[in-house]
């Protein structure tokens, strides 16, 4: 049985569940479309690819499914300060390259295109939703997206962001709470004064703004989905708890890695990216530290060594971005989790009703 939100009939589909955009790989073509199958909306995380490869991303999704869909993007960012020479930040990472077999770390080449290249790809893509984080877009973006008749959805972690994300005419804000794996959306304040949890932040914006909310940090079951409602939220917005899904896109180690860490075990780190993001502590997070070029300098510096730890499934190395409910988290098909949250939603709107 559908659960029926203003969201969901504005996106045509049966359940206010998104599947949160996962750039980097944690996501998938396959994944995105389960998730729509199954009557939510997935989400496929496009920040770091090319024009052609959101193209073919979209193409991928639209084969598998014909069900709505979504693609997400970081919003544009002021350039980061270049660190004057990239010698010691090269020099902290050359021991892991080593390590995994890999020639030295080399400073990151220009970028061969822009967030407009970007969004020209994804207003082209058919997709129903577009969703940005990390900043405000300029105000013609969201027009833009509207137009092609996408709801457009920001995020923001406090109620400030959220008003400013508001002010540019999204149809929706995603509120993320300091549980939320993966990168901060902050921006108005240092992410370290923006660590609102999901469940102060939620209702706050609920009550700040008109546009609809979708809650986001932690969920990851029936009962985080039915608490995120009786907040005030009209969808969820769930990234941890379909990254250990069958169709997901990281290796079995990093999935193992979050059916065995706990809710203790993560922490908000600079060390791979040069941005505040949430991931499950390992070595390389430890040894490397915040002292590191900012956004996306440091993000390109690490790739490589990434992109092989993940083939070889050596967690140490891995950015293993989780949020705060990892033992919560299940492995099974994206089909199933969906249904099993739907049921889940009911038994508890029930128990509590009762
Ligand atoms: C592996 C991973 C990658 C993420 N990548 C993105 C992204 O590309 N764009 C985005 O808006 N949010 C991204 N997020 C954040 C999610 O949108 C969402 O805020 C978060 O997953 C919610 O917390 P949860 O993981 O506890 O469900 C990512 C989260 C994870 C876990």
């Amino acid at each position: 049985m559908p659960i029926p939100t203003g969201l969901t009939e504005r996106l045509g589909v049966a359940h206010p569940i998104i599947q949160a955009p996962m750039a980097g790989g944690g996501d998938s073509p396959a994944l995105v479309a389960a998730v729509s199958e199954a009557g939510g909306i997935g989400v496929f995380g496009a920040a770091y690819l090319a024009p052609p490869q959101i193209t073919e991303a979209a193409k991928s999704i639209r084969e598998k499914t014909p069900r709505p869909f979504g693609l997400n993007l970081f919003s544009p960012l002021p350039a980061p300060v270049p660190p004057r020479a990239f010698a010691p930040a090269i020099a902290r990472l050359a021991p892991y390259y080593t390590e995994l077999g890999l020639p030295p770390p080399a400073a990151p080449a220009p970028p061969t295109y822009s967030f407009d290249d970007q969004l020209a790809a994804v207003l082209d893509s058919g997709a129903a939703m577009f969703s940005f984080t990390f900043a405000p877009v300029p105000s013609e973006v969201v027009a833009a997206a509207r137009a092609r008749g996408m709801l457009v959805a920001g995020t923001a972690t406090t109620v400030e962001e959220a008003l400013a994300i508001e002010k540019l005419g999204v149809d929706a804000v995603v509120a993320q709470g300091s549980e939320a794996g993966g990168h901060r959306g902050s921006f108005a304040q240092p992410f370290e004064a923006s660590m609102i949890g999901t469940m102060a932040l939620v209702p706050q914006i609920v009550d700040a703004v008109r546009v609809p909310v979708i809650a986001s940090g932690g969920i990851m079951d029936g009962r985080g989905i039915a608490a995120a409602f009786a907040l005030g939220a009209s969808a969820v917005q769930m990234g941890t708890a379909f990254l250990t899904c069958e169709e997901a896109g990281v290796s079995d180690a990093y999935k193992e890695k979050i059916l065995t860490s706990r809710e203790h075990e993560t922490r908000i780190t600079r060390a791979f990216s040069g941005r505040p993001a949430r991931g499950i502590v390992n070595r390389v997070m430890i040894e490397v530290g915040d002292e590191v070029p900012g956004f996306p300098l440091q993000n390109a510096l690490t790739r490589p060594m990434r992109t092989a730890a993940g083939k070889a499934g050596r967690t140490e190395y891995l950015s293993l971005w989780a949020g705060q409910g990892l033992r919560l988290a299940r492995r099974q098909k994206a089909g199933e989790l969906v249904a099993r949250l739907v049921a889940e939603v009911r038994v508890t709107i029930d128990r509590i009703g009762g």
